[in-house]
């Protein structure tokens, strides 16, 4: 390779600057081929780790450039601005070019080394999947859309108006007790949920009658986990109100969805209960040849009624002109029932092997 010039008879920067001074004409003459003679190293460098070397030869503290900017020193006052300026413009070239040239070698290094073969199979990505829950919340929502009714929703965390009072629990009712309820604070009388009951509050509240909802929702509720219990679960949440509304209405509707969820061969009962928010209250009994299998009459799986007129009351409806029916069942009770799942825990683990059978 050749290296040109005069640059190596002013290359110390302890050489005196008298010296320089007299080759002020060989500095300037020497920064252009410098600059070329580095440029085309640059473009040569085979790769990055070369063009790190080249880029140490010739800017690096110990290179050719770099000796010749410290030179710069040694030029008189009246040469230095003129001398300065083009050096420093071709200092920037050169980084220019270096910065040019490590794009387009990174790229080449992240090119694949070897052709590609078309012919391979590709590779998948896993699909996601809905929760087990979202289907059956899904699939029962999709049910009660067929006979009209509409998805509405309320906060999780709610008050007591909505969770127990306008519902006419009675103060000293049990599940006010922060024993099954989760309080905020124990002066602050928020709470999370304990059903999905408080939205028909919610709702009767803000719209006038009729009414055909359902509220598919998360509830809360101070017990421990086990096999069948779980802090919080889902629950969905049905309400009905129109003139002349029957029980008749409440079974007839009740029978329709659970034949749609788990086939045609579903019966299902009514066992008289009591709610505060509804009179009469029943329990519904449910069986099928699942039930049968796990050895079982029937299976409880819901409470429903008709709402109790102090509840519309409370709302605002005229309850010598509207009627109505609610119910609420535990989402988690019937995706069990579906699957043959014997531990609720295992829908909040997130264990993929679980997950990816639905
Ligand atoms: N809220 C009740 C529960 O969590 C279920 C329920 C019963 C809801 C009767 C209703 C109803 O709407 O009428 O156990």
């Amino acid at each position: 390779m050749v290296r040109p010039l005069l640059i190596f008879s002013c290359s110390s920067p302890r050489l005196t600057s008298n010296f320089c001074i007299q080759n002020m004409a060989g500095f300037l003459d020497n920064i252009e081929p410098l600059k070329q003679t580095a440029l085309a190293e640059f473009n040569v460098a085979a790769d990055l780790a070369a063009l790190e070397q080249t880029k140490g030869a010739w800017i690096g503290p110990n290179g050719r450039f770099t000796a010749l900017m410290k030179q710069l020193g040694t030029l008189s006052k009246e040469e230095k601005p003129a001398a300065g300026k083009l050096i420093n413009a071709a200092k920037t070239e050169l980084e220019a070019a270096l910065l040019a040239r490590r794009e387009e070698l990174e790229l080449k290094a992240a090119l694949p080394k070897e052709p590609t073969d078309f012919t391979l199979p590709g590779r998948r990505r896993a699909l996601g999947k809905l929760h087990p829950l979202t289907q059956v919340a899904d699939d029962i929502v999709r049910a009660f859309r067929k006979i009209g009714f509409a998805v509405a929703d309320g906060p999780e965390i709610e008050d007591e108006y909505h969770c127990f009072d306008a519902l006419n629990t009675p103060a000293d009712h049990p599940a006010r007790d922060s024993q099954d309820t989760f309080y905020l604070h124990t002066t602050d009388k928020r709470l999370l949920r304990t059903h999905t009951s408080s939205v028909q509050i919610r709702v009767m509240a803000k719209q006038p009658p009729p009414v055909r909802i359902i509220v598919p929702g998360r509830v809360y509720r101070r017990d421990n986990a086990d096999a069948t219990h779980n802090p919080t679960f889902h629950q969905i949440e049905g309400l009905y109100v129109d003139k002349n509304v029957t029980v008749g209405d409440l079974k007839g509707t009740v029978e329709f969805v659970f034949r749609e969820l788990m086939g045609s061969d579903v019966k299902i009962r009514f066992r008289p209960h009591y709610f505060s928010y509804t009179e009469p209250s029943y329990e519904i009994d449910f069986t099928n040849a699942l039930v049968k299998k796990m050895g079982k009459d029937w299976l409880e799986i819901a409470g429903c009624g008709m709402v109790h007129p102090q509840v519309f009351e409370t709302v605002g409806y005229d309850a010598e002109v509207w009627t109505g029916w609610a119910f609420g069942f535990g989402i988690e009770r019937i995706a069990m029932l579906r699957y043959g799942i014997n531990d609720i825990r295992l829908f909040y683990e997130n264990d993929m092997r679980f997950l990816k059978q639905f």
